[in-house]
């Protein structure tokens, strides 16, 4: 055994020692004087920024301004309004060169399992949807998903991501898209190994997060890092609410009144990602044909096992029961998360399934009620509306699209065998 090292506990305290002491102390009490003022000081009420911890460069929205154009006076929901800049996590903070390697990973299919999928086959970066067309993604080789491929356009504002709300980070959600058994299928030491061969990763990865190799837990990073750059630009209604009154139609404007009105939409759509970030139950239709194709049946059990339900809903469930897989409470089942509705109109189909093709197919059923659940929402209830009033929400919707966001598929890094120095 080694003789243990003098510490310096061991050294006796010089005078030096007792001016840093005081030093540190009257710093100390400095800032707890400080912050008091700042805090309760004149004047600190009216400065007080909103609470934005770290601001993205990439986001092209403006600050969160509450709705000027209409205010709704005594709705009790909050006001639909510009997304505020994008918050970055303080453990993983934006940087240029982070969200740069988090592109080359978004679109390198090395990191699945056969090599055939990234996360750009399922959320595709060409089209401005961020999500692929089929109702039902497809899945890994072989299988197919049992849900939608949502859009990550907006992902960075949720607190909860996917439909069910299962993942409390993109960081989180990333893993699981990588890993999960119908989506990448990938081992992460695998792709750990993958990427080590890969001479330009590990020069990026020891540039961005100082890694003597490329580490499974810093590629989820850079991913979300990428994934937070991919916010909604140059919305019509955004600018809508900060003044510009010809912004959109005058179809639009009577959609609005609607939305936030008789239709009342802005029940669960609400705030500045126009979702209340929260979990209700419509009634939407089962996907048809679900229950009759063989590779969406096996995917659907085997997520039951997954998701660890009893035996009896194991047995017995022919629906996806949404929030109740991750709470296990009956009045969950069939819940899902509201989606936030900026650049709906590049993310068809829509609800968790796919089950609408268009805007006016949703439209009509909220128009009808919702549909069929003995746990549907209260809030759904027939809304009687004409048909030119349909075209009007629907019009409001086509007015949240902004800019298609469009992100060329990157030039990847190739393999390339390590010389004898291990380099
Ligand atoms: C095989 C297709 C597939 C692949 C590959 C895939 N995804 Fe997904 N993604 C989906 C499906 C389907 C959902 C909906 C899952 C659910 O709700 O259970 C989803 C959901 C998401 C969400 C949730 C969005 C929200 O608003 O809740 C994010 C974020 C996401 N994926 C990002 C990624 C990233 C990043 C990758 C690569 C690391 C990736 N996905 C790979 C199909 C895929
Ligand atoms: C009770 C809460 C609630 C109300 C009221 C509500 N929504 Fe929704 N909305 C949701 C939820 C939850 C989903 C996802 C449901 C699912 O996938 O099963 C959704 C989905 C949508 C979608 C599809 C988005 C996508 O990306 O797939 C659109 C469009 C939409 N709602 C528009 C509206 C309009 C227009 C109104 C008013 C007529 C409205 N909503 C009223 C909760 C609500």
């Amino acid at each position: 055994m080694k003789d243990r090292k003098p510490s310096w506990a061991d050294r006796p305290v010089t005078p030096l020692d007792l001016a840093l002491f005081a030093g540190v102390l009257a710093l100390l009490l400095g800032g707890v004087i400080g912050a008091v003022w700042l805090i309760f000081g004149p004047g600190a009420a009216a400065e007080r920024e909103p609470a934005a911890e770290v601001v993205t460069p990439a986001a092209p929205a403006e600050e969160g301004e509450e709705a000027a154009a209409e205010p709704e006076a005594e709705s009790p929901y909050p006001p639909l309004a510009v997304l505020p800049p994008v918050p970055f996590p303080l453990d993983n903070p934006y940087t240029p060169e982070k969200a740069e390697l988090g592109r080359l990973l978004y679109f390198d299919t090395r990191m699945s399992g056969d090599g055939s999928l990234s996360c750009n086959s399922c959320h595709p970066a060409s089209d401005g949807s961020w999500g692929i067309a089929s109702p039902i993604s497809f899945g890994y080789p072989g299988s197919t998903h049992w849900r939608n491929a949502s859009t990550i356009i907006n992902s960075a504002y949720y607190t909860h991501l996917n439909w069910d709300g299962s993942a409390p980070s993109l960081e989180r959600q990333n893993n699981g898209a990588w890993t999960g058994a119908v989506a990448g299928n990938v081992d992460p030491a695998m792709a750990e190994e993958r990427l080590a061969q890969v001479p330009e990763y590990v020069r990026l990865f020891n540039e961005v997060f100082g890694d003597e190799y490329p580490t499974y837990m810093h590629a989820l990073m850079a991913v979300a890092t990428f994934q937070r750059t991919i916010v909604s630009r140059n919305v019509p209604f955004d600018a809508y609410l900060q003044g510009d009154e010809n912004a959109i139609s005058e179809e639009a404007r009577r959609g609005y009144e609607l939305f936030t009105g008789r239709a009342n939409c802005i029940a669960c759509h609400n705030g500045p990602l126009i979702s209340d970030d929260s979990f209700h139950n419509l009634g939407v239709p089962e996907y048809p044909g679900f229950q009759n194709n063989p590779l969406n049946q096996i995917t659907f059990r085997f997520e039951q096992w997954a998701k660890g339900v009893p035996d009896e809903i194991y047995y017995t469930a022919t629906r996806d029961l949404g929030l109740y897989y991750i709470t296990k409470q009956e009045e969950d089942m069939g819940r899902f998360r509201t989606p936030g509705l900026r650049d709906v109109c590049y993310t068809a189909p829509y609800m968790h399934n796919g089950v609408f093709a268009t805007l006016e197919e949703v439209v009509a059923f909220y128009n009808a009620g919702g549909g069929d659940d003995p746990n549907k929402d209260p809030l759904m209830q027939p809304l009687n509306l004409t048909a030119q009033e349909q075209a009007d929400l629907v019009a409001f919707l086509e007015s949240l699209c902004g800019d298609r966001i469009i992100v060329e598929a990157p030039e990847l890094p190739p393999y390339a065998p390590w010389d004898m120095e291990g380099n």
